[in-house]
């Protein structure tokens, strides 16, 4: 059994982490946490206007100090942005303080659950497709450097996706919240 203080879920926009991740973490009896929104509250601005104020590269700082700060705790569900696999300190921080569960989904399945995304900055332009074609071969690789478990939600609605992960998260994973 995997004793790691947290429960984190990993993957690409579109994948369920936030929808997964709600139904999860209360199975579970866990603090849910989503690093965005903790990110929006540090800042004081939304994800558009932190792009538009000081870039990717900003955000990115900000999601790293962010995360790191979260990741002292444990008892949560941490629900990761995409790109927070980028960096190799982030990538040792979520290996290091969590199970680690990949959310995968593919691009067609991405482009339907996204078609009306206003609040994503990379996602707003005309080649969608290509972009995420693009984001998914470069953080593939690193999606699975830290996984512990991978499913694929294409097919499965959150409830369907959340009964399969309740089994298999059980099996691997010593909640600590449990098991004090
Ligand atoms: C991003 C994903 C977003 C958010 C930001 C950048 C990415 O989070 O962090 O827009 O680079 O993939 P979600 O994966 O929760 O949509």
């Amino acid at each position: 059994m995997n004793p790691a203080p947290n429960l984190i879920l990993v993957g690409p926009m579109g994948a369920g982490k936030t929808s997964i991740g709600r139904r999860l973490a209360e199975r579970f009896g866990l603090e849910f946490v989503d690093v965005d929104q903790a990110i929006v509250e540090d800042v004081g601005s939304g994800i558009p206007a932190i792009f538009e104020n000081v870039g990717e590269h900003g955000f990115r700082a900000h999601e790293k100090r962010v995360l790191a700060a979260l990741l002292e705790r444990g008892g949560q569900l941490v629900s990761t942005g995409g790109g927070a696999v980028l960096d190799a300190d982030n990538r040792q921080r979520i290996r290091s303080r969590g199970f680690v569960v990949w959310l995968r989904v593919g691009v067609p399945a991405q482009l339907q659950r996204l078609q009306r995304d206003k609040c994503r900055p990379l996602l707003q332009r005309e080649d969608r497709e290509q972009v995420l074609r693009d984001m998914a071969a470069l953080r593939d690789p690193l999606y699975r450097e830290v996984a512990d478990l991978i499913l694929d939600t294409d097919a499965h609605s959150p409830v369907e996706a959340t009964a399969q992960l309740v089994v298999r998260v059980a099996a691997q994973w010593q909640n600590p919240e449990f098991s004090a």
